[in-house]
């Protein structure tokens, strides 16, 4: 059934190519903008939303996240990556069941929708991914995510996510197949190898081949941690990027997670392939990582974008939290405007759409687009109300996730005032 929600009067940062700033109407007919203008007729309209005075964004785009580690926060809340991974992350994903990992992609996704994602680009884990996809399309969440892929033998892996090769693959395909396109293209599929040091040579081959085939994302973590990419080293004789070039899969389809320790030549082949990096400041300084060179990665035209990683490595899902640091934590070493509040916001929206491949269809509010996007009330004692700020600004530095009032999804009303509005999907 057709419907229509109008949404009068508000202040629409559009981030179209301008980047506008408009003050008027936003009129969604089913799943896409239908109009942006002014005094829009609001005869025969099924639901109008009074915005005097709210300021209305794209939906973020976080595009580094695991739904399946939402229950693990404040487990191993002062450990490095690898030890992270060996003595709390591993056992905890091998002890999911299909209702808690159900549960906790739900949370998270509660968590998301709350501080105004969209959409997310998610990695779960090696065991009932399917129950991620099912709370996934109950909650009417924009999500590109897929099976965690672990085939290599040994290391400190527990034995429940060794996976043989071929298994993993064809899990892989089967949820594939079963779940990419759903629900009007809201849900799509991306091949997760975990990282090189959990994949053998023979998989990433496969992935590299299938993800063309079925032209679909890869999504997988990189040169986050020194003793990775050391481990890499000693497994394959070539830096990481390096190494997923060699096997094929640094294309524009790739989304690497981190990309903190990279030498000139990783870079070059990162912009040339035209591989999208996400960013996860919050993440890579509670992990000890390290600070990856965004403001170089964007100078130089290499895509980045921005994710929260999974709640236990950062201990919230919240993008106002990931553009603030994403801004600060350059400022002492590059200057106070090498990551300025545009730059941020871009990787927050229309950035995401780049690495997802889907700039026609979101990140950005204009006509013809899908309605994915928030509405936030910015009055709440920030400044005098006739001072001029602008909204960007103030929304990178200050905003906090309890100025959101409204996400919409797909044109459906996810989030409204704290309430979770989940939607009847067959499944
Ligand atoms: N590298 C391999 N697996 C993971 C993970 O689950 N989280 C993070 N942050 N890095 C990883
Ligand atoms: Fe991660």
């Amino acid at each position: 059934m057709s419907h229509t929600i109008l949404i009068r009067n508000a202040q629409i940062v559009t981030m179209n190519a301008l980047e506008e700033i408009i003050q008027g109407d936003l009129l969604i007919k089913d799943d896409r903008i239908e109009a942006i203008g002014h005094n829009l007729d609001a005869t025969g309209v099924d639901r109008v939303i009074d915005a005097t005075g709210r300021t209305v964004i794209p939906g973020f785009i976080q595009t580094h996240i695991h739904l399946c580690q939402t229950l693990f926060r404040g487990k191993g809340d002062d450990l490095e990556l690898l030890d992270w991974l060996r003595k709390r992350i591993w056992p905890l994903e091998a002890a999911h069941d299909e209702e808690s990992l159900y549960y906790s992609a739900m949370l998270g996704i509660g968590e998301l929708l709350q501080s105004g994602t969209t959409t997310i680009v998610d990695m779960e884990t090696v065991h009932h991914t399917d129950s991620a996809f099912q709370a996934i399309a109950k909650s009417g969440i924009r999500a590109i995510s897929g099976k965690v892929m672990m085939d290599r033998k040994g290391g400190d892996i527990p034995l429940p996510l060794q996976e043989e090769t071929s298994a993993s693959l064809q899990e892989s395909v089967d949820l594939l197949e079963k779940w990419h396109g759903h629900d009007n293209g809201r849900i799509r599929y991306a091949f997760s190898p975990r990282f090189v040091i959990s994949c053998t040579d023979e998989l990433l081959r496969e992935v590299a081949r299938l993800s063309a085939q079925y032209n679909v994302n890869v999504h997988t973590h990189a040169s986050e941690n020194q003793g990775e990419i050391e481990l890499v080293e000693q497994m394959t004789g070539m830096r990481n990027i390096e190494y997923l070039d060699h096997i094929g899969l640094a294309t524009d389809r790739l989304i690497l997670a981190h990309c903190i320790w990279l030498n000139d030549n990783e870079k070059r082949i990162i912009r040339e392939r035209g591989v999208h990096v996400s960013h996860c400041p919050g993440s890579n300084l509670k992990l000890a990582s390290g600070i990856a060179d965004v403001p170089e990665m964007l100078d130089t035209s290499i895509s980045v974008s921005l994710g929260a990683d999974g709640a236990p490595c950062n201990n919230n899902l919240d993008m106002f939290n990931e553009m603030r640091l994403a801004a600060l934590i350059h400022k002492p070493e590059h200057g106070p405007t090498a990551m300025n509040a545009r730059s941020v916001f871009r990787m927050a929206t229309i950035g995401g759409a780049r690495a997802v491949g889907m700039e026609q269809e979101i990140g950005s509010l204009e006509v013809g687009k899908k309605a994915d996007l928030a509405i936030l009330n910015l009055n709440q004692f920030h400044t005098f109300p006739s001072f001029d700020v602008d909204p960007i600004s103030r929304i990178v530095y200050s905003a906090t996730r309890g100025d959101v009032e409204t996400t919409i999804a797909d044109g459906r009303i996810l989030m409204d005032r704290g309430v979770m509005l989940t939607v009847d999907k067959e499944i």
